[in-house]
């Protein structure tokens, strides 16, 4: 392995933090309110559902520092190294005077209880200083992630809107300044592996893919960390020890977007919200799904390759990648090889995977003209939901007649799986309605999904077979002729 160095180092605040023994399940949270006596960031649900405990993390991306709001409660301290860390104490100066958000958020009444107040000024403030002029749906979404419970959303968009009015953000420390704290980064880093630490306590930050390859195959054992919105839980819900950690989500390798041979290849280290732009160009149907993964907070730091690592029933993103024949790339050591990702997963809780191999990339074709592809969340809130079900279509068709379609569902089975059954049922039949009541049917050879806490087997099973109906009408026009009467 490269040069090791035996100490996190990041910066919190003001202050440069050299850390050399904390435990590899430290959140930030933990590390905050306990450790340093930074209480502003408030734990509400520590799952990342509620946003209390919002910071801010900036990062050196290329020529740019980039802030993004992350939720401390499920973030682990490991993961900090060569990052800036924002808490809401950052904001106001000693002499008193508050930031333009804060001030907003007084005079237009954003705050009743405050508990949730700080986590909702952080969020607000990650979007001020891309968007200080934001309309209300930039509010809505930088809010997705921050739950109030008292106070009524409508003062805090008001409060958001009206930011600038209370301060040029041109003046602010963070957008001023930020060249000078690009030059701090920078000195941190010195492109050495991090590794410190024993047994369950060890934590190993690879600052190369080869690096993490190394690690990995000699400690298989270990826990890969990317973003941690679902690993986080196993610790604050679940009391788990997951240690060794291997924090992945910053080796620069693993964060490429390519493009070529007809297809898209994805690091495993691409966030949700660093692929959205992608995603949205090649693939726009998925839109409003990737909008609902988590909120903000969450997509900025959860990862398309951790959410099919993990192997969830429930994960969003493997269906539609499922759909359009997507193939994972798995290395362990200096070996590599390619998989079609369907057959990644084998059971519940069991993926294709050797210990000490990991997801290096996904590689996504690219839609060829004239197919058609839909994909549907089902969830019982719109946003800030898990799935009951997610399902995915891809459709060729020779003049009226069905060439190919694949089908995949998430929270039918244990496992993200297709329905090859419906898929038989249609191939070389007519794409009308009659072919698609006739295959309805397949759905039951398919699937015998569970009931659970999101929804029950019947229910389940009725709306996969409506959204074939859907996809049908929407593939069709229909539903567009039917929304466009209704209206
Ligand atoms: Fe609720 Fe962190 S405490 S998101
Ligand atoms: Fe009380 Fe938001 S002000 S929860």
């Amino acid at each position: 392995m490269a040069d090791l160095r035996n100490a996190l180092r990041f910066i919190l605040n003001d202050q440069e933090v050299v850390l050399d023994g904390v435990s590899a399940t430290r959140t930030l949270l933990d590390f905050l309110r306990l450790d340093k006596r930074l209480k502003g960031s408030k734990e509400g649900c520590a799952e990342g559902d509620c946003g209390a405990c919002t910071v801010l993390i900036g990062r050196v991306d290329g020529d740019e520092l980039r802030y993004e709001s992350v939720n401390a409660c499920i973030y682990f301290v490991g993961a900090l190294d060569g990052a800036h860390v924002v808490t809401i104490e950052h904001l106001s100066p000693n002499d008193g005077e508050l930031h333009p958000v804060q001030q907003a958020m007084v005079d237009l009444h954003g705050s009743q209880c405050g508990f949730c107040t700080p986590g909702i000024v952080m969020s607000l403030y990650a979007m001020w200083m891309r968007n200080p002029q934001p309309d209300t749906t930039a509010v809505e979404v930088a809010l997705q992630g921050n739950l109030c419970r008292c106070t009524g959303y409508l003062p805090i968009v008001n409060a958001a809107k009206a930011a600038s009015s209370y301060g040029d953000v041109a003046n602010d420390p963070l957008v001023a300044h930020r060249a000078e704290i690009r030059e701090r980064l920078l000195a941190l880093r010195d492109g050495k592996t991090v590794d410190f630490g024993t047994g369950k306590d060890r934590v190993i930050v690879p600052a190369s893919v080869d690096d993490l390859a190394e690690a990995y195959a000699a400690n298989p054992e270990a826990t890969l960390v990317s973003g941690a919105t679902d690993v986080g839980l196993w610790v604050t819900k679940f009391m788990r020890e997951i240690g060794p950690m291997i924090f992945i989500a910053e080796v620069p390798e693993l964060h490429g977007i390519t493009e070529a041979d007809g297809k898209l290849t994805i690091g495993a280290a691409v966030t949700y919200n660093e692929a959205f732009d992608t995603i949205l160009t090649h693939y726009p149907q998925l839109g409003d799904m990737w909008n609902r993964l988590g909120g903000t907070q969450v997509r900025n730091v959860g990862t398309i390759g951790a959410n099919i690592a993990n192997g969830s029933p429930i994960g969003d993103t493997p269906p539609p990648l499922i759909a359009l024949g997507a193939s994972i790339t798995l290395r362990k050591g200096s070996e590599r090889r390619e998989l079609p990702l369907e057959d990644f997963f084998i059971a519940y809780g069991k993926q294709n995977r050797e210990p000490g191999e990991f997801v290096e990339a996904v590689h996504v074709p690219l839609l060829p003209e004239g197919d058609q592809f839909g994909c549907y969340k089902i969830s019982k809130r719109a946003h800030e939901d898990i799935s009951a079900l997610c399902g995915a279509f891809r459709l060729t068709l020779e003049g009226e007649t069905v060439s190919a379609i694949t089908i995949a569902f998430g929270g039918m089975a244990a496992t993200p799986k297709r329905a090859v059954a419906v898929e038989a049922a249609l191939v070389g039949k007519p794409w009308t309605l009659e072919t698609i009541e006739a295959a309805i049917p397949a759905f039951g050879e398919d699937y015998q999904p569970l009931t659970d806490m999101r929804a029950s087997a019947e229910y389940r099973l009725l709306a996969a077979q409506n959204l074939l109906r859907r996809f049908f009408f929407e593939s069709t026009g229909v539903g567009e002729r039917l929304k466009r009467e209704v209206a």
